[in-house]
């Protein structure tokens, strides 16, 4: 990306929090800024597209315009910014890069710690980004520079592919809420415990697993008696609540002791934001109820939390002519409409969304399949992307 950044005269930088900028002034440097971005990072044991693709084509779509000498000719500056962090593998606290950019990363991100308690900061240090709480501040956009941010994404779902459509236009992306559930019980050898007498957190978390599986197949029958939310928001989440527990650890966790602890992941994301804070509710009204059955504490942890966010209209409309105009550079026509979606998976969109309209192009996936080695995206999707992305740039 170096090498084409250098190649096209970028303005190049590398920013505290590892964020990759390039940037183009365009004919007007005064004029607010286009965005587009995407993340740099990945999670363990995945494919090679999540987040790559969104860069990558936007990189092209610069080299194609300057290759053809109309980089000089854009009317506004145009900036990709390849974001360090999103899926929060290692801190668990997403969009550290785009958060930092939108202005919406507290100062006590710095200080999150990792599986080894390792500071995010000195992580940072460790590989020569001297970030403090000053300098954080400072890496936020003016949002009077900016005029918009687009994203270009692998779907990671199989909706394109039914409709048989290279790319579709996003309207609008999911809330989420990702917490840490920490079950603490009495320790114990595996031998001699009765099992009247233990409180075993083990046991414990599965119930409170399979309550959240529960809870959030079937959240009419938990929600709407206690009037917790009204008819449409239930029905808004029976469509769109998916909940998953991703990760979990029990100490000391051999085969012959009865764990003292087990803690785990929780990730729920639904469209409705009501929906979602009544989930939150219901959910660890139970889980306390069930922790309380079994003689165990349990801690909850909110993580990391991000309202959903609806696409911009306009930039919505003027993505879906990009798109169109692609297919026809490609095929000579195409056949239907674009298919306009919703985002079940979380973007740096949603960071972004706090500091100017966004808009999002998905790209079609094999099988639906992300977050996996599996992860696949034809060539000719790729070159459908970069294509909408250089028409969207032709027409700024
Ligand atoms: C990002 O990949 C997410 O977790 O939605
Ligand atoms: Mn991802
Ligand atoms: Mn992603």
């Amino acid at each position: 990306m170096r090498q084409w950044q250098d190649f096209m005269n970028l303005e190049r930088w590398v920013d505290e929090m590892g964020n990759v900028h390039g940037r183009v002034e365009g004919a007007n440097a005064d004029a607010e800024a286009l965005l587009i971005g995407s993340h740099l990072d990945t999670v363990v044991d995945a494919g090679m597209f999540d987040g790559s693709l969104g860069i990558i084509s936007a990189v092209s779509a610069l080299k194609a315009m300057h290759m053809t000498g109309k980089l000089g000719q854009l009317r506004r500056p145009v900036e990709v910014i390849a974001f360090s962090d999103e899926e929060g593998v290692r801190f668990q606290t997403t969009f550290l890069g785009s958060g930092a950019i939108a202005g919406i990363l507290p100062a006590t991100a710095l200080k999150t710690t990792d599986k080894r308690g390792m500071a995010l900061e000195d992580v940072l240090k460790e590989n020569s980004l001297e970030v403090t709480e000053e300098s954080l501040s400072k890496l936020k956009y003016d949002p009077t520079s900016v005029w918009g941010y687009v994203e270009v994404h692998i779907e990671q779902g199989p909706v394109l592919e039914r409709f048989g459509y290279p790319l579709g236009v996003v309207k609008g992306i999911a809330g989420q809420t990702r917490l840490k559930v920490t079950v603490r019980g009495s320790q114990g050898h595996a031998g001699t415990v009765p099992m009247s007498m233990r409180q075993d957190p083990m046991t414990a978390a599965a119930e409170l697993i399979l309550t959240l599986e529960s809870l959030c197949k079937n959240p009419e029958e938990y929600l709407s008696d206690g009037g917790q939310c009204g008819d449409d928001t239930v029905k808004s989440l029976s469509s769109s609540l998916v909940c998953t527990v991703g990760e979990i650890s029990t100490w000391p966790s051999a085969s012959n002791v009865i764990p003292g602890q087990v803690t785990y992941t929780v990730d729920i994301r639904a469209m409705d934001d009501t929906g979602r804070e009544a989930v939150m509710y219901e959910l660890s009204r139970r889980m306390y109820q069930i922790c309380d059955k079994r003689s165990v504490s349990c801690n909850i942890e909110r993580k990391h939390d991000a309202g959903a966010v609806a696409c911009d209209a306009e930039l919505s409309s003027q993505l879906k002519s990009a798109a169109y105009s692609a297919f026809k550079r490609m095929e000579g026509d195409i056949q239907g409409e674009v298919p306009v979606l919703m985002s079940g998976a979380g973007h740096d969109a949603m960071a972004m969304s706090h500091l100017a309209k966004v808009g999002m192009l998905f790209v079609r996936c094999r099988g639906g399949i992300s977050h996996s080695p599996e992860e696949h995206v034809l060539d000719n999707d790729v070159w459908a992307a970069s294509l909408a992305i250089l028409s969207f740039l032709e027409t700024l």
